[in-house]
């Protein structure tokens, strides 16, 4: 908790606790989250990057903001895409240079800095911009949504992936085996880290995943957001992530929790 004499978190430190933890996670980072790579993560994963290349023309021009070990931007280039993949941590940026096989590397730029710097500095046009679980890591993350859509003209794309979601308590009960449920993916999580010796990286994501205090995001104020600012949005899309996939498949199959949301939104 707080204190009283606890200075407030300013923008500068969410920045370098964002550096500071990412530096941690650098060639580790997907390792350490199989919450994105099982196997209904993946799916989901497949599907929405499909969803967004119907509608692309062959060369189309790709922004990852926070594109971290290169998650997203992996799937697009080796779609054939140019990706600018930009983010915060050297670390993360460089291995995700390591990992970017010969022959697409010339259809990658790779940027460190800040989102919101890159957004008011940056004149180039994209055809889409995406976003995967980087929202929730802005001091500011209205603004620097504001500040996307207004690089969007007619026709662009907004995709927002992997955002944790501001949850809603219906059912008691529900939400009891919901916290079972994730109760037992950690349990299972933590001995398979320590079998594989990766150090989980326990408390120090206090200030870095900063809108985690808030409760996360909410997508119905994404949603206000991105039609204030004219974009259509075409669809948000919420579930539960777990660890491990077979946890996923209970939670949305049998309780039907939800703690994740993406959205995709274009410029008409
Ligand atoms: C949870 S990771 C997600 C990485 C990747 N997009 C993925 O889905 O695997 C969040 C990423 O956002 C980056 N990040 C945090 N704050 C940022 C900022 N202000 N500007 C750019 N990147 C930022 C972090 O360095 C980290 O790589």
């Amino acid at each position: 908790m707080e204190s009283a004499k606890t200075p407030p978190v300013t923008k500068e430190k969410v920045l370098e606790e964002n550096r500071r933890v990412h530096a941690l996670e650098n060639r580790l980072y997907l390792s350490r989250h199989p919450e994105q790579t099982n196997f209904f993560q993946n799916s989901i994963l497949e599907k929405t990057v499909n969803k967004v290349c119907v509608t692309l023309k062959q060369g189309a021009k790709i922004l990852d903001l926070g594109c971290g070990t290169g998650y997203l931007s992996l799937r697009f280039l080796s779609k054939g895409y140019h990706v600018t993949g930009l983010d915060l941590s050297q670390e993360m940026i460089q291995a995700f240079e390591e990992s970017i096989p010969a022959t697409l590397k010339p259809q990658a730029r790779l940027v460190v800095g800040d989102a919101e710097e890159f957004l008011l500095q940056n004149q180039d046009d994209y055809d889409v911009i995406v976003l995967s679980a980087i929202l929730h890591h802005l001091f500011d993350y209205e603004s620097v949504l504001r500040q996307i859509c207004a690089k969007l003209s007619s026709g662009k794309i907004l995709l927002v992936f992997f955002e944790p979601l501001k949850q809603e308590v219906h059912s008691p009960i529900k939400f009891a085996l919901h916290r079972a449920l994730s109760w037992l993916d950690e349990k299972l999580y933590r001995s398979v880290m320590w079998v594989k010796n990766i150090p989980v990286l326990d408390d120090e994501y206090h200030h870095s995943d900063y809108q985690r205090q808030f409760g996360g995001i909410d997508p119905n104020r994404v949603d206000e957001i991105l039609r204030d600012e004219g974009l259509k949005v075409l669809q948000i899309e919420k579930y539960c992530a777990r660890r491990y996939g077979l946890h996923a498949l209970l939670a949305n199959r049998v309780l039907g929790t939800q703690n994740t949301f993406n959205m995709f939104a274009a410029r008409p």
